[in-house]
């Protein structure tokens, strides 16, 4: 395999690490998700900060990893052009981690009764406890603002500079790999691919290659095990 971008039998690439990240969110967003659909608890917290906490998470942050993914994986389709994936990984260390710190807390403050919507928590003394967690929050808001802009130079850079592209880089099994690099009106230049196969045949015992594209045959032997 001549892909330098995937590492051992786990292939950690942009694309992986964001998607993870996505389902990490998801999860965890999903879950205090389950506290507020507890009417008893939710007495309590309704129009507090963990609310605010919950749907940033699993909407905003999430919706944000999902979009990443796509962005890395389908970048090379788009563009014929690798983005860096290093500057990817930074990105995507700085962003997960950073989110979480942005969000975390506010579920600590929601739990401890500061309301959404206020113009400012300031006035009350009660909640002056929380100016300092709030200055985190700002500084971690900031740097995750700041390593979006290394997302974006590394886009943009790319689409001229990037490392030129391979014909099927994440070794996928899906059509859309199977066009030509150089994106062409119509996709494909003659016949187009027939799908023989679904999509998720990895790491099939018997064959040599870990992954199958759909536009390959069936072999004789799968025939003879797909009629069983
Ligand atoms: C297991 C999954 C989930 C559960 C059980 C759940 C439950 C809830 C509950 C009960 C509330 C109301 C809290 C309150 O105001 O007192 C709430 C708020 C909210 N949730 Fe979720 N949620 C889940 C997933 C999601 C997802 C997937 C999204 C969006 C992608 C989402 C977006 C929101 C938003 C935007 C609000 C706040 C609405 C507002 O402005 O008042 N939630 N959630
Ligand atoms: C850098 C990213 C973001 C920051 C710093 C941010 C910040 C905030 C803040 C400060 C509030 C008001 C909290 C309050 O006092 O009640 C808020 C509300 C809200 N945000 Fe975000 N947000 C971000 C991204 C997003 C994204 C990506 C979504 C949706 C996908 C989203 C959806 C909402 C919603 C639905 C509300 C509630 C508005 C309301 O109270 O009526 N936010 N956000």
């Amino acid at each position: 395999m001549d892909n330098y971008y995937l590492k051992g039998d786990l292939h950690i690439t942009p694309p992986f690490i964001f998607a993870v990240g996505f389902v990490s969110m998801f999860i965890s967003g999903g879950l205090t998700g389950i506290w507020l659909g507890n009417s008893t608890i939710d007495i309590q917290l309704h129009d507090t900060y963990f609310v605010v906490a919950h749907f940033h998470i699993v909407m905003g942050v999430a919706a944000f990893f999902g979009m990443f993914a796509g962005v890395y994986h389908w970048f090379p389709r788009m563009f014929g052009r690798m983005m860096n994936s290093t500057l990817a990984y930074i990105h995507f260390a700085i962003t997960f981690v950073g989110s979480y710190l942005i969000f975390w807390p506010m579920h600590f403050q929601g739990l401890a009764g500061v309301p959404r919507r206020y113009y400012t928590n300031n006035n009350f003394e009660i909640f002056a406890v929380f100016n300092d967690m709030n200055k985190v929050i700002s500084i971690a808001a900031i740097i995750v603002f700041m390593a979006q802009l290394l997302f974006l130079v590394n886009f943009f850079y790319s689409i001229f500079k990037g490392k030129k592209a391979t014909q099927n880089p994440w070794n996928a099994n899906t059509l859309e790999w199977t066009s030509p690099i150089e994106g062409i009106h119509g996709n494909w230049d003659g016949d187009l691919p027939e799908v023989h196969r679904w999509a998720y045949d990895y790491s099939r015992p018997g064959n040599e290659s870990d992954f199958i594209m759909q536009n390959i045959p069936l072999t004789e032997k799968e025939k003879t095990e797909a009629d069983h």
